[in-house]
C-alpha cells in the first residue's frame, strides 16, 4: 500500500492512548505458553507480530482464547502447557517478521524433546540467528540450518547444561533465549551483556513465578523451574509512543498527550536524547503496572532543537528509535552524531542504509559507514519517494519526515506498520483533527 502524505496544516493535539508495549506482549503470550495453569493478559498489542507468537505457542499446544477485543488492545486467556511440555508442531512454525518470536522461541524449544521448524518471512530470513543457535549449542541444543545461520531453523531440544556467557552485542532477544533456556537446565545459567538492553524477561519472569537475580549487566537463573500462571497487563509501547512524540516536536503548534506509557528505563534513551536537544517532552511518571514503570509523556513542538551525540552505550536504550531519532535531527542546528549503530543492519531491514539514504533524497545531510551515522541538521526536507523496505519503523519514521518536508512524500509498502503499530495513520489523523479524549 503506498501511503501519501503533505505537511500538516494544523498542529496535532490531543490525547492518544498507543497500543500496548510489543517485546511484553510477546513475553506475556510466550511465558503464559510456558506456565502451567491459565494466565490472563490484558493489553496486548494486536499486530502482525504478536499474533506470530500466538500462532505459534498454539502450534506448540497452548490454547489462546480471546476474551475481548478493546481500544487498549487484547485480552487473552492463555492456557500453558505446563510441566507436560510443548506437543511437536505438525509443520513448521512461521515466525513472519518477528526477530522476538524466533530468538525466544528458540530458546524456549532448545529445553524439550521435540523437534521443530522456525521459519519467516524474506526480511526475518536474513537475519542472523547463530548469535542465539551458538549459545544454545553450548548449553547441549542442537540446531540445523540450511544456510548457515539464518531461519529456516531445526531445534531439537533436551537436556541442557548451565552455562555463563558474556554477549559480544547487547541484545535482549539473545538474551532472553538463554534465561528461558536456563529455566530448563540444571544449575545457574548466568547472561552477561556490554550494556544494557531491554529488562522485560528479568521483570516479568518473576510474575511467572521464577526467580531473576540480577546484577549489573548481568542476569541468572537456576534451573530446573517451572512457571505458574500469571496475569499480566501490557503497557503501552514507548517505540510507537515515540513517532508521536517526534511528529509532535517538529510540527509547529503541536501539543501531544500519551498516556500509560512504559518508561521502563532501558526503553526510554530517545527521552534522554531529546531532553539534551532542547526537546519539549514532560514526563509525568504514574503507577508501576507488572514490574514496569510507566507514565504520560506531553510533547510540544520545539522550534529550537540542537545536536547532540549517542554514545554506543545507550544505543540499546534507543535502537529502534534511530530512524525516528535521525529525522528530528534534521531539523537541529548542528550535526547529531551516533555513534555504534552498526546492529541497525541487521534489523528487520538494514536500517542504517536506508535511513541515511532517505534522508539524502529528501534533501537532508546524512553520512552512514559501518557502525556510526552523523545528520546535519538545517537542511529543509523536500517530499518525495521512499520505501518503507517492508520495515514498520521506516514507515512511520518517514512518515514524520512527511508531516513537514514541503510537498508530498509517498511511502510505498506502508502497510509494514501493521508489525507494531496498525493504527499508526488513524492515531495521526486524530491527532491532527485535534480531538481530545
Ligand atoms: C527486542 C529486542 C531488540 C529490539 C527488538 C525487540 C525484544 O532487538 O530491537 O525490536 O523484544 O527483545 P535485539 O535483541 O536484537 O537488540
Amino acid at each position: 500500500m503506498r501511503y501519501h502524505i503533505r505537511p500538516s496544516a494544523v498542529p496535532l493535539m490531543g490525547t492518544v492512548r498507543v497500543p500496548g508495549d510489543k517485546s511484553i506482549s510477546h513475553r506475556a503470550v510466550l511465558f503464559a505458553a510456558m506456565a502451567e495453569g491459565t494466565s490472563r493478559l490484558t493489553g496486548v498489542l494486536e499486530s502482525a507480530d504478536v499474533r506470530s507468537s500466538m500462532a505459534a505457542v498454539e502450534a506448540l499446544g497452548a490454547q489462546v482464547e480471546l476474551i475481548a477485543e478493546e481500544p487498549e488492545g487484547l485480552s487473552l486467556a492463555v492456557r500453558g502447557w505446563g510441566a507436560d511440555g510443548p506437543i511437536e508442531p505438525v509443520g513448521p512454525i512461521d515466525c513472519g517478521n518477528s526477530g522476538t518470536s524466533i530468538r525466544l522461541l528458540l530458546g524456549i524449544l532448545a529445553g524439550w524433546p521435540i523437534n521443530a521448524v522456525l521459519t519467516g518471512d524474506e526480511s526475518l530470513s536474513r537475519r542472523p540467528m547463530r548469535r542465539v543457535t551458538a549459545p544454545l549449542s553450548e548449553m547441549g541444543a542442537r540446531f540445523q540450518a540450511e544456510e548457515g545461520d539464518v531461519a529456516p531453523i531445526g531445534v531439537s531440544g533436551g537436556s541442557l547444561r548451565p552455562a555463563s556467557f558474556e554477549l559480544p552485542v547487547a541484545s535482549a532477544q539473545v538474551k532472553s533465549a538463554l534465561l528461558l533456556a536456563a529455566l530448563r537446565a540444571p544449575g545457574t545459567t548466568r547472561v552477561c551483556e556490554p550494556s544494557p538492553s531491554r529488562d522485560h524477561t528479568e521483570r516479568m519472569l518473576p510474575a511467572f513465578g521464577v526467580p531473576v537475580d540480577r546484577q549489573t549487566l548481568c542476569a541468572s537463573v537456576t534451573g530446573p523451574v517451572a512457571l505458574s500462571a500469571a496475569d499480566v497487563a501490557v503497557a503501552a509501547d514507548p517505540s510507537s509512543a515515540a513517532f508521536l512524540v517526534g511528529a509532535a516536536l517538529l510540527v509547529p503548534g503541536s501539543d501531544v498527550s500519551l498516556p500509560g506509557v512504559s518508561l521502563n528505563p532501558t526503553r526510554i534513551g530517545f527521552l534522554r536524547v531529546l531532553a539534551r536537544m532542547g526537546a519539549d517532552v514532560e514526563v509525568t511518571k504514574g503507577p508501576e503496572i507488572c514490574g514496569e514503570p510507566t507514565g504520560d509523556i506531553r510533547a510540544r513542538y520545539s522550534a529550537t532543537l540542537t545536536a547532540t551525540t549517542i554514545t554506543a552505550e545507550e544505543v540499546p536504550s534507543l535502537i529502534d528509535e534511530v530512524p525516528l531519532l535521525a529525522i528530528v535531527a534534521t531539523a537541529a542546528t548542528g550535526t547529531t552524531r551516533f555513534e555504534g549503530v552498526g546492529e541497525l543492519r541487521v534489523k528487520e531491514s538494514d536500517r542504517l542504509a536506508a535511513i541515511s539514504e532517505a534522508i539524502n533524497t529528501l534533501g537532508g545531510g546524512a553520512i552512514a559507514d559501518e557502525d556510526t551515522l552523523a545528520i546535519a541538521g538545517g537542511h529543509p526536507l523536500t517530499g518525495t519517494a521512499l520505501d518503507s523496505l517492508g520495515d514498520h519503523r521506516l514507515a512511520m519514521a518517514y512518515a514524520v519526515a512527511g508531516l513537514v518536508a514541503s510537498g508530498e512524500t509517498e511511502i510505498d509498502r506502508f502497510e509494514a506498520v501493521d508489525v507494531s503499530y496498525p493504527a499508526f495513520a488513524g492515531d495521526l489523523k486524530t491527532l491532527q483533527a485535534g480531538v481530545r479524549e
